[in-house]
């Protein structure tokens, strides 16, 4: 995601109260940043965050983290979230590459990748966040029957997602090829770029997928 650069937007978000600066000090212990012990999920690569700023307020019930490592697209989710009351919300700045400093082992509930880049060029293939690297941090930092929901609009990097995640070991429990049109629509709620791509007339490709053991 582009967007124009805003000199202001790094000291903006590193001062913002719902950016979590080190998240390494609450890696194992998030119920504590959050003060219950609600379930923990993350959006990686939240772009900016309509999806949080929604899911937040329609299931106050769990503890919803975002982590953008673009500080200017990470500033317009934080002005969305800003626009919300939601106490369980917070952000991380930071590559997802660096997830397993920031979580302790099995302490994330459920994983969403939406709509992440898809680095068509093979040689770029390991930026992908269904990389196998990637997919190894998430099956640590996720609880034993944890899971990854992955939405795309990229046929390509869907299939390349369901090879590394069998690859893996993940199970792959709910598949759509046209998530809009199937059972598994209801309560769906639409990020940027679903909007985007759905406004197109788009299939949007849709999995749920289990933590190897
Ligand atoms: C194509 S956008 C999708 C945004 C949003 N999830 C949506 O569905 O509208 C992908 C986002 O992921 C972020 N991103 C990509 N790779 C990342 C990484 N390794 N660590 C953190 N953020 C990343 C990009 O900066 C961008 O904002």
């Amino acid at each position: 995601m582009r967007l124009r650069r805003n000199p202001h937007a790094k000291e903006r978000v590193r001062e913002h109260p719902r950016v979590v600066m080190e998240p390494q000090r609450y890696a194992g212990r998030w119920r504590t940043h959050f003060g219950n012990n609600h379930p923990l999920h993350l959006e990686l690569g939240t772009g900016k965050g309509r999806f949080l700023s929604r899911v937040c307020e329609i299931s106050p019930e769990v503890n919803w983290i975002g982590v953008e490592r673009v500080e200017e697209v990470l500033l317009q989710a934080l002005i969305k979230a800003d626009e919300t009351e939601c106490e369980n919300l917070c952000f991380l700045w930071m590559d997802v590459n660096r997830l397993e400093e920031a979580f302790g082992e099995g302490e994330v509930d459920r994983i969403y990748l939406h709509f992440s880049d898809p680095w068509p060029k093979k040689r770029h293939a390991k930026r992908r966040l269904t990389y196998r690297t990637f997919l190894d941090q998430y099956r640590k930092v996720l609880r034993p029957d944890g899971e990854v929901l992955l939405k795309t609009d990229n046929q390509a990097l869907f299939q390349f997602s369901m090879e590394e995640m069998e690859e893996a070991g993940y199970q792959i429990v709910e598949v759509s090829r046209d998530l809009h049109h199937s059972p598994y629509a209801y309560g769906n709620i639409l990020t940027e770029y679903e909007q985007k791509f759905s406004a197109k007339g788009l299939p949007i490709y849709y999995l749920l997928a289990r933590r190897p053991h």
